[in-house]
């Protein structure tokens, strides 16, 4: 454990290959921690289930950054170099509180429903069964490249009408204004990816389809319901959050499964356990480690702990979820445990607006993978697996695996 000049605890690299072993330390100390992040900025970690539920709930805990002034200088560490992410695309709804948040997602939220999703079961199993007859024949693959990154950046990219081109450099652009970058690759992957975003717009106003785009483009021009930066804003919020996370719900997921043989075997048993066993894998490795960010608009006390104006808020949603008062015995994988109240989507008005989509993309996914291969980790785990060096994502970044038909 590392300790700042002011005496903060600083969260270090080690921390983000193995978040789990400080959160449960974190948690037994308190419901909110005072800490430095890797990067360098001061913030409270929110570690504990009830505590989470309402730091994601509470409008003492804003996300209306354009209110907010600079706290990033506020709270950066003496001597840690700022690192600016581009402003172009912060106009979206996951920054904004009332009213502006239920404007933009009224906008989209009918698209993402639930039945609209399931709709879509029958293309999600194809574009899924093109991918696994593409690793026929292999005997080792990296998961990710495989199968967990292409399903839900093919599927999100459809669902917008986005050409399928340019997705490798997609990925490229968004993994690196998501995880720890330097301010240069910064500057250039927001540059690349405005330029994209921008012409996509431009190709929906030229020629107008029945997509999700095309729409918010008729809502910006004809009804002025989104200015030109929410535009781009909210396109990116869709295509980034539609894919970052998915691709860890599968990775983790599976890994899960190779990691605890008995459930994997109780899974291969019974096939009608593979929902709950989806949400098994949201609450005991989810996609995402830290929410997005809020700020204490003025003081406010949670679980005891008085925090003061203008301080930054991130609720750990893999802690939380590893809460023993909410789920006993957290660590160990149960398929057949309740996982209801698990804040994988997050809770209150910002709940994941494609957590139907992204159950089914995982389900699917996940079954038809075991249908298809007896799978195994290639490779020693400490020299095989890598993950992610983010406080946002929980994903691995190369997931090698071995695998052979199933007789
Ligand atoms: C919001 C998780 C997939 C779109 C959120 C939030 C979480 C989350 C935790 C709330 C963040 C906060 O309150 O700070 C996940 C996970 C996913 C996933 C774990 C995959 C397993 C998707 C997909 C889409 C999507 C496929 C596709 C459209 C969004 C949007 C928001 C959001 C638009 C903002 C909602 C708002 O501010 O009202 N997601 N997400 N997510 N997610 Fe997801």
């Amino acid at each position: 454990m590392q300790t700042t000049e002011a005496g903060f605890e600083k969260l270090g690299a080690e921390y983000l290959q193995d978040p789990h072993a400080v959160h449960e330390r974190l948690r037994e100390v308190g419901p909110v921690s005072e800490l430095v992040l890797p990067r360098g900025l001061k913030v409270w970690v929110v570690t504990r289930h009830e505590e989470a539920r309402i730091a994601l709930s509470d409008p003492r805990f804003s996300k209306n950054f354009a209110a907010a002034g600079d706290l990033f200088g506020k709270h950066l560490q003496p001597g840690v170099a700022r690192r600016e992410f581009d402003q172009s695309f912060a106009s979206h709804m996951l920054n904004m509180d009332p009213p502006d948040h239920t404007r933009m997602r009224k906008l989209v939220n009918k698209a993402f429903t639930a039945r609209r999703m399931e709709a879509l079961r029958p293309r999600i199993q194809e574009i899924t069964d093109r991918l696994l007859d593409e690793m026929e024949g292999r005997s080792e693959v990296d998961l990710l490249d495989a199968l967990a990154f292409p399903l839900p950046i093919t599927v999100i990219c459809e669902l917008l009408d986005v050409p399928l081109d340019q997705r490798d450099d997609f990925r490229i652009w968004s993994g690196t204004l998501l995880t720890d970058s330097t301010q240069e690759e910064i500057n250039e992957a927001a540059a690349s990816m405005y330029a994209f975003l921008a012409g996509l717009i431009q190709s929906k106003r030229e020629n107008p389809g029945d997509d999700i785009f095309s729409a918010l483009v008729h809502a910006s021009e004809d009804d002025d319901r989104l200015n030109e930066a929410e535009l781009i804003s909210m396109a990116f919020l869709l295509l980034v959050a539609g894919h970052e996370t998915t691709v860890n719900l599968i990775g983790n997921g599976v890994l899960g499964l190779l990691r605890n043989p008995d459930q994997l075997a109780l899974l291969l048993a019974d096939r009608s356990l593979l929902g709950n066993a989806v949400e098994e894998f949201l609450r005991i490795d989810g996609p995402i480690n830290m929410a997005t960010f809020r700020y204490t608009a003025e003081e406010a006390e949670l679980g005891g702990v008085t925090i003061p104006a203008e301080e930054f808020v991130l609720v750990s949603l893999l802690s939380a979820n590893r809460d023993p008062e909410k789920f006993p015995e957290p660590a160990k994988m149960d398929i057949t445990r309740a996982t209801g109240g698990h804040v994988a989507f997050g809770h209150g008005i910002h709940f994941c607006l494609g957590a139907p989509l992204a159950r089914l993309e995982g389900a699917v996914a996940i079954g038809s993978l075991l249908d298809r291969f007896d799978l195994d980790l290639a490779g020693e785990p400490s020299q095989a697996l890598k993950w992610k060096d983010s406080t946002l994502l929980h994903g691995l970044e190369r997931f090698p695996i071995s695998l052979s038909p199933r007789g």
